[in-house]
This record gives structure tokens, C-alpha cells and sequence, in this order.
């Protein structure tokens, strides 16, 4: 199974030749190159409704024929734009044909804020995702605040890479995002949600730096990590 980054939370997955994108924010994220139109993907799985994170999700969805898999609110929200979809939520899992989703919580929000309307949307809860396929287990946390709960999720599951949240002022710091790491005892563990904006400028590597046993890792936008 092969993760790659590509900036803010967007992670491509590939595994047994099915792309699976999370949290695909392509337009207006500045740390990609990549467009929406030229994604290839079979299977979307979304965290939360944010529009850093939902992104691209309708038009790569709908030009794929994809799947979008997402907490059941936000799932409902984008079957009712023509998108194809599969809800779960917070504790449930379920074995796909590319493999297994589960979600966990997250503390943040979920909406569509639509600022030209000035409307906000609620989507329900917001999530983090457990990936499993080839025998892998991939935690993204989504967008979340440190909980102790996080301790629960690594003594139940044995994580192989983690991409957690590093930005502050809307997620997790650096400081949280390095007791997360521990309470998760992943054995890689990748910094996400950092310098896409101001408010949450990072140094991704002095979180890198600061983690026990060498499990941090900075991924550039466009680098991958072959789980073997
Ligand atoms: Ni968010
Ligand atoms: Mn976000």
C-alpha cells in the first residue's frame, strides 16, 4: 500500500490498483499543482464537510463515477447532488471490495458555510478515518482536537502511519500533535494540516524532530510512503 501526500490533509491512497483519495482540497490549496479534473480516483473518503477538506470532492466524484464515503449527514448532502455514496458513521466500520473503513470521532465542526448566500449547512459530526487494506492500518485524524481517547484507538489498533494534524488555532498543535502520536504509538506518523494559510503557519519538521523512536516524518507535497 503506497499513501502519498499532497498538501493540507489530502492523501492518495493506492492499494491492489484502487485509488482512494481523503479530504481532496486540490483548488485553492497552494501546496498542489494538481487539478481536480485530472484526478483519477475510485473511492473519496471525507472527514468532515470543511471546505478545506471537501474541496474537489462533487467534480472528482462525478467525473470518476467514485465513491464517496463519508459521515452520514455529509454523505446525505452530496447523494443529493448526484454523487454516489456510501454513509457510515463515528464507530462503525465497514469492509469494502479496496478495503476497510472506520470511522473515529473528532472534535471540531462539520458544515458547507456557503459565504456567498451566507448560509451554513451542518453535516453532522466530523471524523477521522481508520484505513485498513493488505494487512495496513492507516489513521488520518481529519481535523481534530487532542483526546484521550486517542489512547483507545492506538491500543485497538496497530497503526502503521498516521497523518495527524499540526496546525493550531483549528486543530491539534504541535505540542498535542506529539502526545497524540505517542497515545497512538503509530510507527510512522506524518504532519498534516500545517502553512496552507496563516493562521496555521508550522515547522513540520521540528514536529518530526520531537517525536520518540524516530517515527516522524515530513512528507513534501507530492512524496509518498510505501507500507510494507
Ligand atoms: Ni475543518
Ligand atoms: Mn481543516
Amino acid at each position: 500500500m503506497k499513501a502519498t501526500y499532497h498538501g493540507h490533509s489530502v492523501v492518495h491512497i493506492e492499494t491492489n490498483g484502487h485509488h482512494i483519495w481523503i479530504d481532496p482540497f486540490l483548488n485553492g490549496n497552494k501546496h498542489t499543482e494538481i487539478k481536480p479534473q485530472d484526478v483519477k480516483a475510485d473511492v473519496i473518503l471525507l472527514t468532515h464537510g470543511h471546505g478545506d477538506h471537501l474541496g474537489d470532492t462533487v467534480e472528482i466524484a462525478k467525473n470518476n463515477d467514485a465513491l464517496v464515503v463519508a459521515p452520514n449527514e455529509l454523505a446525505v448532502y452530496l447523494s443529493w447532488q448526484g454523487v454516489k455514496t456510501h454513509p457510515l458513521h463515528i464507530g462503525g466500520g465497514r469492509e469494502f471490495d479496496f478495503g476497510k473503513v472506520k470511522l473515529t470521532q473528532a472534535f471540531h465542526g462539520s458544515a458547507v458555510i456557503d459565504e456567498e448566500s451566507k448560509t451554513i449547512t451542518y453535516t453532522g459530526m466530523p471524523s477521522g478515518i481508520l484505513f485498513t487494506a493488505e494487512g495496513k492500518t492507516i489513521y488520518h485524524a481529519g481535523d481534530t482536537a487532542l483526546f484521550s481517547d486517542m489512547k483507545l484507538i492506538g491500543e485497538l489498533n496497530h497503526i502503521d502511519l498516521a497523518f495527524l494534524p499540526i496546525g493550531d488555532n483549528f486543530t491539534m498543535g504541535r505540542e498535542d500533535a506529539r502526545m497524540a502520536a505517542e497515545w497512538l504509538r503509530a510507527k510512522q506518523v506524518v504532519p498534516i494540516h500545517y502553512s496552507t494559510f496563516p493562521p496555521i503557519e508550522q515547522d513540520p519538521h521540528a514536529f518530526a524532530d520531537s517525536l520518540h523512536g524516530g517515527v516522524g516524518h515530513v512528507l513534501n507535497s507530492g512524496e509518498s510512503i510505501d507500507i510494507l
